[in-house]
């Protein structure tokens, strides 16, 4: 079992000389949901995959539960890693596999339980997402917002405690952000933390109770959304109410 947080401890993150991270601190605790603001090209996307291992930091540590990640080959803290998944920016879908195949991909790769036990566990969560229909079609045959419900279904197949969530709303029609807000709620009365980098402030409101804001590669307010609407901080100020001037920034 994972232990009850996700951590990072001072990290310090560039990418083509350019500065992403600045002793960046920051907690996910298990059952607390929470949402990362930021515009785009702040690093969002970044911290996610810091968080999983999928990029090493220039220094600091990330922590899931006890075990410090950082330096650490996939394989050995592969036992914490997989109580965790992600629905990335843009679903990333398997193009070439079916909807159901992409769904029970990575239960196939796992090789521990029959493809009877698979395909079942793969119409359970298509189910829960509302596609179920489209077992068999391929994603390109998918809307958008259909593409990412069958990528949140493909992150729920192997039954995580954690699930991070990469613009899950951006692009969608206001039904399509209602029907994922919804999803992401039924997940949390479920028990399962939910992680979100957005810069949709109406899906954050909807699915978090606490919000990370991340200005020029550091954390500059972190609240609930009550928090942050009186925050007198200028950027976070800004961001939810952007003015004339923000044209100039
Ligand atoms: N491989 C790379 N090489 C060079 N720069 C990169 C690379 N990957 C990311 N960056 C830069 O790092 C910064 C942070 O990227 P990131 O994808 O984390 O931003 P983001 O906050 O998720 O943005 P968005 O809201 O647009 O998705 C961006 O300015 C981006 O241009
Ligand atoms: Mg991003």
């Amino acid at each position: 079992m994972i232990g009850d947080s996700i951590s990072m401890e001072k990290v310090c993150y560039s990418v083509g000389g350019r500065r992403i991270l600045e002793d960046f601190d920051f907690c996910l605790e298990r059952g607390v949901n929470r949402t990362i603001l930021g515009v785009s090209g702040a690093g969002k996307t970044t911290i996610l995959k810091l968080l999983l291992g999928l990029l090493q930091p220039d220094s600091g540590r990330v922590c899931i539960g006890d075990v410090c990640i950082t330096g650490l080959s996939e394989t050995r803290f592969l036992e914490q890693r997989k109580r965790i998944a992600i629905v990335f920016q843009g679903g990333a879908l398997f193009d070439s596999m079916t909807v159901g195949e992409n769904v029970g991909y990575r239960l196939f790769e796992a090789g521990q339980l029959s493809v009877r036990a698979i395909e079942r566990i793969v119409l359970e969560k298509l189910s829960f997402v509302g596609v179920e229909q489209a077992v068999n079609l391929y994603p390109a045959e998918l809307s958008g917002g259909m593409k990412k419900r069958v990528a949140i279904a493909r992150a729920l197949a192997a039954d995580p405690d954690y699930i991070f969530f990469d613009e899950p709303t951006t692009g969608l029609d206001p039904i399509g952000v209602y029907n994922i807000c919804n999803l992401m709620q039924k997940l949390q009365a479920e028990g399962k933390t939910t992680l979100m980098v957005t810069h949709d402030l109406i899906t954050a409101f909807a699915t978090s109770e606490r919000f990370t804001f991340l200005h020029r590669a550091r954390m500059i307010f972190e609240g609930t959304e009550a928090e942050m609407k009186e925050s007198d901080i200028p950027e976070v100020r800004e961001f939810l109410r952007p003015t004339e001037e923000s044209l100039f920034v």
